[in-house]
């Protein structure tokens, strides 16, 4: 008989509390399966079981059965290569210089499973000589999975992500599983831990390098994943990173990191590092448009005013249009209409002139942020799109104006890593992309700019009416569209 849906609630309860895992309500069947079956096993009544379970605690041999039966772990080595080149490219290099030499380097994967994650990581610190000795741990609440780990024996299905190279090196064929290499064995050790619970030897203060905690927090209640982080953050060094899984985010949960990109991932860095951002971008590969061949040319402003008369040749002049929405509950509409008719101070005065609270609401800041580009004050927009992403670090907007602060002041490496990350923010939003495009078509990075350019094209044609108003630069939809068909056909591609 199936258990009482009472004692399935005060299982997903108890669970949650021990496990720090949010069994969802499409989950409720396999909860109460495994109740059933884990009361039968005992000889107790559901409701008695549960109890029991509670009253014995989390350090209690029966929460393995019970983990084994609940967790998800799914995992493969190589698995979201993006993020492995960013730990490569940039925490890996950055920490071994914050370090006296490699072999201070600390790495943990929580939740590492059956060890895929941390025996990656591993390999690619063989393949890149860095002989960082035993520096990473694997930890993880599964019994079972960190048996198989410690055996390092794989199936071809584990390696699917692998690449021919690195299967070749590191494994060696016994049947039909793959071995792995007895030296990358010896860089990782496996201890079965409870993120959900405080373990203090686990979380010594600003302990690690780096830490690779993927796909776990997703599965855990918002108040345990807010304490799991809170462990995470605080046994991280200053600058030291966080990988998370790709469903996974900090938004809204903490201010303690820099979101970082780069390889087209995302990745999270602890405030605190000796300047992170300038010095990680020293060490990203240079960029060929390094030199800021744009800066010299004139930059995003003078290419989107300089292309006007050609635009006007292909389309309707680049009027006014009076747009109805405004970006905020607030009246900022009479603003937008200055901004729209590029009657920039004035727009400022404008918003100045608006009560100070209404002012320091985030829409006004943006639109304020906007205005100061426009006006040649690159500086105070950029401190206050700093302002707004340090409230909320996924602000595309606010992104994309940084990217145009930085671009004014000739960091072309920043304006373009600025835009990406505001695309990637909002892969709607057409107005990164176009500058993107116009960045990489004066860079001579032709192939890039036209993949922009067309996507940016797509975009704009289902574009936001208040987010062209905000950020087209006074320029109406279709002037911006033939803005990119001109460019494009400079490029010789299709427009
Ligand atoms: C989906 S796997 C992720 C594996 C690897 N990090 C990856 O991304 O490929 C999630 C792992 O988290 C572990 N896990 C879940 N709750 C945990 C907890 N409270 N403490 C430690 N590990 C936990 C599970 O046992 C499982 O092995």
């Amino acid at each position: 008989m199936a258990p009482d849906p009472a004692d399935v609630e005060a299982f997903r309860g108890a669970v949650e509390r021990a496990l720090g895992l949010e069994l969802a309500e499409v989950r409720t069947g396999e909860l109460s399966e495994t109740l059933g079956r884990r009361a039968r096993a005992r000889g107790l009544a559901p409701g008695a079981y549960v109890r029991d379970l509670v009253a014995r605690g989390a350090a209690h041999p029966e929460w393995r059965e019970v983990t084994q039966e609940l967790t998800i772990c799914e995992t493969y080595f190589f698995r979201h290569a993006e993020q492995l080149r960013a730990f490569v490219g940039v925490a890996l290099p950055e920490r071994l210089r914050a370090r006296a030499g490699p072999r201070d380097l600390r790495i943990l994967s929580a939740g590492c499973a059956s060890g895929e994650e941390p025996y990656t990581l591993a390999i690619l610190l063989r393949e890149h000589g860095v002989d960082a000795g035993p520096a990473i741990r694997g930890v993880d609440l599964n019994r079972a999975m960190l048996e198989r780990a410690r055996r390092a024996r794989y199936s071809a299905w584990a390696l699917r992500e692998a690449p021919e190279a690195m299967r070749r090196r590191w494994f060696a064929e016994e049947g039909r599983d793959a071995v792995l290499d007895p030296s990358i064995r010896a860089m990782v050790s496996f201890e079965e831990r409870n993120l959900a619970a405080e373990e203090p030897s686990l979380w010594a203060p600003e302990l690690y390098d780096v830490i690779f905690c993927r796909n776990v927090l997703m599965y855990f209640s918002p108040e345990r994943a807010r304490e799991a982080l809170a462990r995470i953050t605080a046994s991280l060094a200053p600058g030291a990173y966080l990988f998370l899984g790709h469903a996974e985010s900090l938004r809204g949960l903490t201010d303690d990191y820099l979101l970082r990109s780069a390889f087209g991932t995302f990745f999270y860095q602890r405030r605190g590092g000796a300047e992170p951002e300038r010095r990680a971008e020293a060490l990203l590969p240079p960029l060929p448009w390094r030199a800021s061949p744009l800066a010299a040319d004139g930059g995003w402003f003078e290419a989107i005013r300089g292309a006007s008369e050609r635009i006007q040749a292909l389309s309707d002049p680049p009027g006014v249009t009076a747009r109805g929405d405004a970006p905020a509950e607030l009246d900022l509409r009479p603003v937008v209409a200055l901004l729209e008719r590029e009657r920039y101070a004035e727009a400022l005065d404008a918003l100045d002139a608006l009560a100070p609270e209404a002012a320091h609401g985030p829409d006004a800041r943006l639109l304020r942020a906007v205005l100061l580009t426009h006006v040649g004050r690159p500086a105070e927009a950029e401190a206050l799109c700093r302002e707004i992403l340090a409230l909320d670090e996924r602000g595309a907007g606010a992104r994309h104006v940084m990217a145009l602060c930085r671009e004014h002041v000739g960091d072309l490496r920043g304006a373009m890593e600025h835009d990406l990350v505001a695309a990637h923010l909002d892969p709607t939003f057409a107005m990164p992309r176009l500058h993107l495009g116009l960045m990489g078509r004066r860079a001579g990075e032709r192939s890039a700019a036209a993949r922009d350019l067309e996507q940016a094209l797509g975009l704009l044609a289902r574009e936001d009416d208040g987010r062209l108003a905000l950020f087209g630069g006074g320029f109406t939809r279709d002037g911006l569209i033939a803005l990119c068909r001109s460019e494009l056909a400079r490029l010789g591609g299709a427009a």
